[in-house]
């Protein structure tokens, strides 16, 4: 994010300054969350919806429209695609029509997950690189038949569990085409595993013994702008509503239909670390929502890739008291969803056994589950109440139907 920063002394000041209390939250404000995480339901009655703002662009197009800069992230892929004359993007109210949810990519499949665990754990690694993964601790991988992997180091415990518990859920939410397959191994400088790479492990100062995530690495990503619903320029979001998508063209469509589901797991996980950072910051640095929304990436073909989910179920559980102000209205601006999304989010929370469903997948598919603490007891029931919340919102947008 730095480099866009380049060209404005003053932006890149404000930028500093976000950043600063950013880190502070990150680091400053866990004691202070965990006293108001746990206190009772999550369950504020929802705010009335902002008015529109006199004067504001009306279109989606318009809005996706960058003003001057050429230092941003490419043009979305359908920039130049003609408004949809089609059959409705919208079946019973809220759901996505499922002509659109065949268009969306398909993603990562749970073949490729499986056969990725097995790759990466019989993977000897040949070469071990800075750069191209991420911050200083991360590390580009390359096994011995090639394939390269990018592998996260946690600075504390709870990044790595936050990562592969948040990568479960996906599974779960049968979210997993836009999670990149995720496998757990252990730093073992005289194991098979890393003896070739003994020395560069030295330079990578990590400790003996950690477990570390390896998720296969993706060549040709892109960068991607939140769409207009989210860009919250004004500082408002605009509820995305089925009255509202007549206009849009078919690409479009398909990467909406991927917003909604990213929106609704960032808001179950508490994953801060993407479009709700960029919400965060807006109070320092009106121009944000212009550039690229941080730990998301557009695949060659369309599809939206959620990498870094560190922040997901663990860290973003401690903090969720100082970053609901921002997930709570998120997920809010949302009233269409993916059908089989909300099918699994009310079976779980009909069921009320989200955290022991999450650990039975969890354990079945990845052998270093018992080296990684699992979900806590408190976080278990707090992604209960979030599930109870969102299936209340999504009630509520289809009580509203005749509404929108
Ligand atoms: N699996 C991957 N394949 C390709 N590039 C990746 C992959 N994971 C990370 N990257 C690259 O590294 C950048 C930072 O990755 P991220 O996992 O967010 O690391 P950090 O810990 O620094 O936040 C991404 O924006 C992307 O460019
Ligand atoms: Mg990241």
């Amino acid at each position: 994010m730095g480099s866009k920063m380049r060209g404005a002394a003053l932006a890149a000041g404000l930028w500093l300054v976000a950043l600063g209390s950013l880190v502070a939250l990150w680091s400053g404000l866990p004691q202070r969350a965990e006293r108001r995480s746990f206190s009772g339901p999550v369950l504020p009655p929802p705010p009335p919806p902002p008015p529109p703002r006199p004067g504001a662009p009306k279109t989606f197009r318009a809005l996706l429209t960058l003003p001057g800069g050429g230092d941003g992230p490419p043009p979305a892929p359908w920039a130049s695609e003609p408004p949809r004359a089609g059959p409705p993007a919208v079946h019973g109210g809220i759901f996505w029509s499922r002509r659109l949810e065949e268009q969306v990519p398909r993603g990562f499949s749970e073949g490729q997950a499986a056969a990725w665990l097995q790759a990466a754990r019989a993977a000897r690694v040949v070469a071990l690189e800075r750069g191209g993964c991420g911050r200083s601790s991360n590390r580009l991988a390359r096994f011995a038949d090639g394939t390269r992997a990018c592998v996260r180091y946690g600075i504390n415990a709870e990044q790595i569990q936050g990562e592969a518990l948040s990568y479960y859920l996906a599974r779960l939410l049968g979210l997993q085409r836009h999670v990149p397959p995720l496998a757990l191994a252990r730093v073992e400088p005289r194991g098979a595993q890393w003896a070739p790479v003994r020395d560069e492990l030295l330079g990578a100062h990590w400790a003996e013994g950690s477990v570390v995530s390896l998720t296969r690495w993706l060549p040709n990503l892109t960068d991607v702008v939140a769409p207009a619903p989210w860009r919250s320029e004004d500082g408002r979001l605009r509820p995305l509503r089925a009255g509202e998508l007549a206009n849009r063209s078919q690409p479009e469509l398909v990467e909406l239909v991927q917003w909604t589901d990213l929106i609704v797991f960032d808001y179950l996980t508490a994953n801060f670390d993407r479009l709700v950072s960029n919400l965060f910051s807006l109070q320092w640095d009106p121009r944000v929502m212009q550039r690229a929304t941080s730990n998301l990436h557009r695949a060659p073909g369309g599809g939206l890739v959620f990498i870094d989910n560190e922040a997901g179920l663990v860290h973003g559980y401690r903090l969720v008291g100082v970053w609901d102000k921002y997930h709570e209205p998120l997920l809010r601006s949302v009233c269409v969803f993916r059908e089989r999304t909300v099918q699994r989010v009310l079976e779980l929370h009909e069921r009320r056994d989200a955290a022991a469903q999450l650990l039975r997948l969890y354990r079945r598919h990845e052998p270093r589950f018992p080296e990684l603490a699992a979900l806590a007891q408190p976080h278990a029931g707090l992604l209960q109440r979030r599930l109870h919340f969102l299936a209340d919102h999504i009630k509520r947008c289809r009580d509203q139907d005749g509404a929108l």
